[in-house]
């Protein structure tokens, strides 16, 4: 592996994402054989926002390869204001064997993993959600047999899920189409990002703010809240910009006959997306929340795994050796 950390999908190479998707494939499938896979290792799991589908598949996740989880919730750690990232960083890595952490500014889980001598897993900042893109495509994957040549449709905000759905299908070959409202596009850098990496994997990156466009003849439609956490006072707004960004039954129309429908979850039913359109046979999005589970633990299985941590400094078996 190119990192010793998943802070990002840009850090690693193509077929370095396929190794994750591969074995997350295995794991799901023969969940036994991996029960022993990171024994006796603690992950902490550092949590400045709320969450349901991070906050368990981690849990569950590295309880089902034989660690311990150690939830560490916003009032606890106080990251940055009780301690300072470095402090928080080079205490934990002296007492656990991996770190996820979910928080605002990307900066910081960059800092986090650049002094934390173990692995550090970026479990969302306002920037990216890496973890969410590898369930995503796998999902995709399961249902499509195939991720080569689709057409994957966001529509909604270019947020943290746009970026990393967009930086995982450049890295996979995929065509990603995001539609926005003017100035709610992905970030600049990101799509140059993904613009560069798709001549070299044959995919494509196109942003729009046309929904019917993106939508036209998907193989998948994607989208996530208009309002993220951390943004609840710009949500009366926001509500009323993205209303014809809506995915509904008229715009899944736009799709193929046969298009999946795919949220990352949390949804605001009646908002980005109608009821009849997430509770319908082609929508994926519970079989996706589960995928987080699996990838999490082929990536904590390839990061925390034997071999995969630095040695620490070498430790006296007696206490009479340091008085010599
Ligand atoms: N999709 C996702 O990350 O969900 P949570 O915010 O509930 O963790
Ligand atoms: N864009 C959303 C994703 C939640 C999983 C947020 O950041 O709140």
């Amino acid at each position: 592996m190119k990192s010793k950390d998943f802070i990002s999908i840009r850090d690693f190479a193509p077929q370095e994402i396929w190794h994750f998707l591969d074995v997350a494939c295995q794991i799901k499938a023969h969940p036994q054989a991996y029960s022993s896979a990171l024994k006796g290792k603690t992950l902490a799991m550092i949590f400045e926002k709320p969450s349901l589908r991070t906050r368990v598949s981690f849990d569950v996740g590295i309880e089902e390869l034989g660690g311990h989880p150690l939830y560490l919730s916003p009032a606890e750690i106080s990251l940055g204001k009780r301690e300072s990232v470095y402090d928080v960083a080079k205490n934990l890595e002296r007492m656990v064997q991996g770190i996820m952490i979910r928080t605002f500014a990307h900066d910081i889980a960059e800092q986090m993993a650049k002094h934390a001598s173990v692995p550090v897993i970026n479990g969302l900042t306002d920037y990216s959600h890496p973890c969410q893109a590898l369930a995503d495509y796998l999902t995709m994957l399961e249902v499509k047999g195939r991720l080569g040549g689709l057409k994957v449709a966001y529509i909604g905000d270019g947020n943290n899920v746009a970026h990393s759905l967009m930086f995982a299908g450049a890295q996979l070959g995929v065509e990603v189409w995001i539609a926005t409202p003017p100035g709610y596009e992905p970030d600049g850098a990101a799509v140059a990002w993904a613009a560069e990496r798709c001549v070299a994997t044959h995919a494509s990156c196109t942003i729009t703010n046309d929904p019917v466009v993106a939508a036209d003849r998907a193989d998948v439609i994607y989208t996530d809240v208009w309002t993220s956490m951390g943004q609840e006072a710009e949500a009366r707004t926001r509500r009323e910009v993205f209303q014809p960004y809506q995915v509904n039954a008229g715009l899944f129309a736009c799709a193929q006959p046969d298009a999946m429908f795919m949220h990352c979850l949390p949804a605001h039913r009646g908002d980005e997306v109608t009821d009849d359109v997430i509770d319908s046979s082609r929508s994926f999005v519970f079989q996706q929340a589960e995928n987080r589970l699996h990838v999490q633990k082929a990536i904590m299985r390839e990061l925390m795994g034997d071999g995969a941590i630095p040695e620490r400094e070498k430790v006296p078996d007696s206490v009479l050796e340091l008085v010599k």
